[in-house]
């Protein structure tokens, strides 16, 4: 802990982010960790991660083929580990590092409908509520308020324009070398925003409790500025 660390153990929370797609949750919940010394988890991360296995595996070709992928799930191992060059974690499927290869469009285009399925819903919760079971963990996904921790002290619901959002998710993709057009990236969004919001289980929506962000204008530092005003009350 440095001196910037504002929590102790004594009086650690659970911090939940839900919301739309690349709105920055990842970027906003993991400098909220960094500063207090929490643990992240991208959820997002570990339905790619189930994704690309059930592609590998060959459980989704031109469908998905829902019993073959269910079956798969015992021999879905997922770490995260810090990885130092890049500041962040990277997760691990069964050994492997694939935070590349689960960010990729294939993966993108299926990821929403593998996350509709009830058993793989199941199996990624109980990972998740064991990964925080001590709180002082930072959670983004899409059910995190609603279902994983619906008793966490902070919730919050981000939004941004759907442009921006666009226009953030296509500069990563660039910066990465990934050839994805604009237009394929708002397509993208647009398809699992819908699949996301109407799915029978756990679609996403604003937990009751939650504070919504819409950071559309804002920089990361004046969305610090605003969620460590919230965390204070709790320290
Ligand atoms: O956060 P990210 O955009 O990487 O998530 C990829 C997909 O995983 C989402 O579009 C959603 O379908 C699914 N997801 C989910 N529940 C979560 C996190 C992600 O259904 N808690």
């Amino acid at each position: 802990m440095n001196s910037s660390t504002v929590n102790s153990s004594a009086s650690k929370i659970t911090i939940a982010i839900d919301g739309f797609s690349s709105c920055g949750k990842s970027t906003f919940a993991r400098e909220i960790a960094a500063r207090l010394g929490y643990i992240f988890v991208d959820t997002g991360a570990m339905y790619r991660a189930v994704t690309l296995f059930g592609l590998r595996q060959g459980a989704i070709t031109t469908q998905i083929d829902t019993p073959k992928l269910i079956a798969l799930l015992p021999k879905v191992q997922l770490t995260f580990r810090f990885n130092p060059a890049r500041g962040a974690s990277d997760l691990y499927l069964n050994d492997e590092n694939v935070e590349s290869q689960i960010r990729s469009l294939e993966v993108s285009d299926w990821v929403s409908r593998v996350s509709q399925i009830g058993a793989v819903r199941t199996y990624l919760v109980h990972l998740q509520q064991e990964m925080g079971r001590h709180k002082g963990i930072v959670m983004d996904g899409r059910d995190i308020g609603t279902v994983v921790f619906p008793d966490a002290e902070l919730k919050i619901f981000m939004t941004a324009d759907p442009q921006v959002r666009a226009q953030r998710r296509y500069r990563e993709l660039q910066a990465k070398g990934d050839p994805t057009s604009l237009e394929e990236v708002a397509r993208n969004l647009r398809e699992r925003d819908e699949a996301d919001q109407h799915r029978e289980i756990s679609p996403l929506r604003q937990a009751q409790d939650a504070v919504v962000l819409d950071n559309s204008h804002m920089t990361v530092e004046q969305q610090m500025e605003w969620v460590m005003q919230r965390v204070a009350v709790w320290m």
